[in-house]
């Protein structure tokens, strides 16, 4: 794996004043985070926030407008071979080959990643993801949350430092959702810098080192989840002090009102332009 040689900083991404638009339609309108090397960063936003766009960006298969990225110290646009080869992304939608069987698709992806010992690779990813015993049906006849395992593991191949997960959980049943949190938690723990999209606020609450809310193109809130939680006073009920929830904390941020009084108690970067 090359090694980062032009980092602006020890960040395994930094993104700074990333703008897109399609047409008319102004997506990202000045986006800028830092993800810690080794940390599991959560993307929030609602439907059509821009999550996909940026992340696409990103991983180098769509150029920003206006604005300058890194992964793992690479720029993604002077430098999109180098980021290729430290990132995998498992997209929204999972890219698996139908016609072959789960071992099928293992093997062909560690053969394209040049891994010494392609069925090997395939073997222990199966039995870390739980397919061994369908590992050699045809996807066709896989569930969706096991296309979803075979996905994330087809994207694990090489030991990737920097992993992109587009809605990794959408449409999993609560048991698979469980599989995939484990599974991120794995990579997080060897070492892998994850940045996942999600509209599950649960799946932030539980994976994420830290969470940013994306919306109306520009980045509202970013913090660790108890400093999003300080964004909103605890509710008093009687005698019952009570937390809130992460689904309270980004209805009330990506509501105008509360955007307002939420500016400058945590990175409230969408209201510096
Ligand atoms: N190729 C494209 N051409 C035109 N508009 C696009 C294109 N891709 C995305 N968009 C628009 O850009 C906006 C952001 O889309 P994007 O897919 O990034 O959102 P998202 O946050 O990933 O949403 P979701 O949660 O539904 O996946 C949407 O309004 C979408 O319709
Ligand atoms: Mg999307």
């Amino acid at each position: 794996m090359p090694q980062a040689n032009s980092a602006p900083n020890d960040a395994a991404i930094s993104i700074r004043g990333i703008e897109k638009s399609y047409g008319k339609l102004g997506v990202l309108r000045g986006v800028n985070f830092d993800v810690a090397r080794g940390s599991i960063f959560a993307l929030l936003g609602s439907n059509g926030a821009g999550k996909t766009t940026l992340v696409r960006i990103l991983a180098t298969l769509l150029r920003a407008d206006v604005g300058e990225a890194t992964v793992h110290g690479y720029d993604v646009l002077t430098n999109a071979a180098s980021v290729r080869e430290a990132i995998s992304l498992t997209g929204q939608f999972a890219a698996v080959d139908e016609l072959l069987s789960g071992r099928e698709n293992l093997v062909l992806v560690a053969k394209l990643r040049h891994c010494a010992q392609p069925t090997a690779v395939a073997r222990s990813l199966l039995e870390r993801f739980s397919l061994s015993d369908a590992a050699d049906r045809r996807v066709a006849t896989y569930s969706g949350g096991m296309r979803r395992r075979l996905d994330i593991a087809m994207s694990l191949i090489g030991d990737p430092p920097v992993v992109f997960l587009d809605e990794p959980t959408t449409g999993l049943d609560p048991q698979a959702r469980l599989d995939v949190w484990q599974a991120v938690r794995e990579l997080a723990s060897g070492g892998a810098t994850v940045l996942l999209t999600t509209q599950y606020l649960e799946e932030a609450e539980q994976l994420a080192d830290r969470i940013a809310i994306l919306h109306e193109g520009r980045i509202i809130a970013n913090g660790e989840l108890e400093e999003l939680k300080r964004l909103l006073p605890p509710a008093k009920v009687e005698y019952i002090e009570r937390q809130p929830s992460l689904e309270e904390i980004f209805l009330a941020v990506t509501s105008g009102a509360a955007r307002a009084r939420c500016t400058g108690t945590v990175e409230a970067e969408g209201e510096k332009s």
